[in-house]
């Protein structure tokens, strides 16, 4: 596997999420070199000095940063944080406006900086920024997009396997479409080891209904929401997704993935970002073409691509 060597991770950003995705990273090894930049420069050397006075119990990553954009030089990962967070009963795509405007004049200074790395957005409304960042980067489409539904889908196995009595990693099932209201889950082949969900029995002994599994996806969605009520923002597990992300990356793994690209002529779905199960290398992420939806899945994918379509157009206007 073509691992890169020497690699560097910068996160743009140093607010709840990018900090996280810093702590994540150091403590997970995900990269060599992990930089934190953002404009307000006494909080990002603060969140870079805290996490240094870790390194010694993190193995072999280092952390620096600050407020310059040399920061983000030598990036062969750069993930974005940076702009607005939802307040609470606010939806992600309300933050559109204001977190557009920030990454339209923030892209051409980090591409500058960092021609060659991988773009991982991870800034809401992601799946709009992304297909507005790649529109004005020109980059390809593989190099850069969104955490998407990496961390929905974590969410979605930590409940299933909660309930289905087995290892979250054994729980086969993705949540694709926005990263938001309209996301849903392939349940027509989800799976928990080799066994379809529907026919998997429990430890209490009985199967999973359909109305259950519908109100467990409603649960996904609206987890965020809760998180934020009850503590202002989401953080720990965004950290740990995209840390995650980073290092399918860096290591090459062409690990599969509900990250967000901007599809083209997938399965109808053009000219918007939206997760599915995508292969994720040193090359970026491919989705894969032959996932299969059925024809509910098939209507649901569409109606997220108009919701996020609707939004792009409005900011383009
Ligand atoms: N995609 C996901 O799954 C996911 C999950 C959680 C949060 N988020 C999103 O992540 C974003 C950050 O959330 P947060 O809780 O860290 O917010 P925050 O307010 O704590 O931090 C945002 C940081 O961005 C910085 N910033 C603003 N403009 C900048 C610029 N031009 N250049 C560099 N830095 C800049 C601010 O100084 C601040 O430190 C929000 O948009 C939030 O909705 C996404």
């Amino acid at each position: 596997m073509a691992v890169i060597e020497n690699s560097k991770l910068t996160v743009v950003g140093a607010g709840s999420v990018g900090s996280s995705v810093a702590y994540a990273a150091l403590i997970r090894g995900s990269a060599r070199h992990v930089a934190l930049y953002d404009i307000a420069a006494p909080k990002v050397e603060a969140e870079v000095l805290d996490l240094a006075h870790g390194t010694q119990f993190t193995g072999s990553s280092d952390i620096g940063g600050g407020s310059d954009l040399s920061v983000v030089e030598g990036s062969h990962v750069v993930v974005i944080t940076a702009g607005a967070k939802q307040h609470p009963g606010q939806t992600r795509l309300e933050l559109a406006g204001t977190n557009a405007r920030i990454m339209r004049s923030m892209m051409p200074q980090l591409l500058e900086a960092a021609p060659d790395a991988i773009y991982v957005i991870v800034t809401n409304p992601c799946d709009v920024l992304t297909v507005l960042a790649q529109e004005q980067t020109g980059l390809a489409p593989e190099q850069i997009f969104a955490s998407g539904t990496v961390l929905d889908t974590s969410r979605l196995r930590w409940k299933l396997a909660e309930r289905a009595g087995v290892a979250t990693s054994s729980v086969h099932a993705y949540i694709v479409g926005e990263h938001g209201d309209t996301e849903f889950p392939l349940w027509s082949k989800a799976t928990i080891g080799s066994v379809p969900i529907l026919d998997w029995v429990t430890p209490r002994g009985d199967r999973m209904s359909a109305e259950e599994l519908d109100q467990i996806a409603v649960d996904v969605r609206d987890a965020a929401y809760k998180v934020i009520q009850g503590k202002g923002a989401t953080n720990y597990a965004i950290g740990l997704s995209s840390a995650r992300i980073v290092e399918a990356i860096l290591r090459d793994e062409h690990a599969v993935m509900p990250v967000s690209t901007v599809l083209h002529d997938f399965h109808g779905v053009d000219r918007v970002a939206l997760s599915v199960p995508s292969v994720v290398s040193a090359s970026g992420a491919s989705p894969i073409r032959e996932t299969q939806f059925d024809h509910q899945e098939r209507e649901l994918l569409h109606r997220s691509g108009t919701a996020l379509r609707e939004v792009a157009d409005s900011l383009r206007a």
